[in-house]
């Protein structure tokens, strides 16, 4: 059985510190910009409103949904699900994602985003796998950098379980 390992990997209160500082440089890189934050679900529901909710900026909040994958299993294909609706023409783009892997779901919003006339186009991803980018897209903002393996909770989910651990945890098979 797979499930998650009972050591986890980032405790909460590590998140929430980390989520503090990123969510101070943000606010301070884009004060008195006109910012829309592209939350892209379902993984980056709790970062994105946790990240929000320490802002000291005004924001508007939107949200993407592709798909990419289907469980563990790779897919080089993206299509869309949930477009954003905000108008993006002449406002300054951040993408808030869960985790950074191929690069496939951040690029296909920055291309969206690029295309709707937004003023700049920036990433901010809880997660960082860089080892495992196909996709020429590196983030602005990275909570934590992460080795090439498989994570659940705090929003991210093993075939939708585990979303809501507080913790994130690796996987352990049995
Ligand atoms: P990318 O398009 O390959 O960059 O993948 C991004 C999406 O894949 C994320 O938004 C997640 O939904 C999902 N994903 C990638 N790695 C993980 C993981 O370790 N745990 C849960 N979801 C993941
Ligand atoms: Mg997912």
């Amino acid at each position: 059985m797979t499930r998650p390992s009972s050591e986890p990997l980032i405790v909460a209160d590590e998140i929430s510190e980390r989520v503090r500082e990123l969510a101070e440089t943000v606010s301070s890189d884009f004060a008195g910009h006109d910012l829309v934050l592209i939350v892209v679900l379902k993984g980056a529901l709790y970062f994105g409103a946790d990240l929000l909710r320490a802002m000291t900026i005004p924001a508007i909040v939107d949200f993407a949904r592709i798909r990419s994958y289907t469980s563990t299993e790779r897919s080089e294909k993206t299509h869309w699900l949930i477009r954003p609706t905000e108008p993006l023409a002449g406002r300054d783009v951040l993408i808030v994602e869960d985790v950074l892997d191929t690069g496939n779901t951040a690029a296909t919003v920055r291309a969206f985003a690029r295309e709707a006339g937004a003023a700049t186009v920036k990433v901010c991803t809880l997660l960082d796998k860089s080892d495992t980018r196909i996709v020429d897209i590196q983030a602005d903002y990275v909570g934590f950098a992460i080795p090439n393996t498989f994570v659940v909770g705090y929003g991210l989910d093993l075939s939708q379980k585990y979303r809501e651990l507080p913790d994130i945890h690796m996987l352990t098979h049995d």
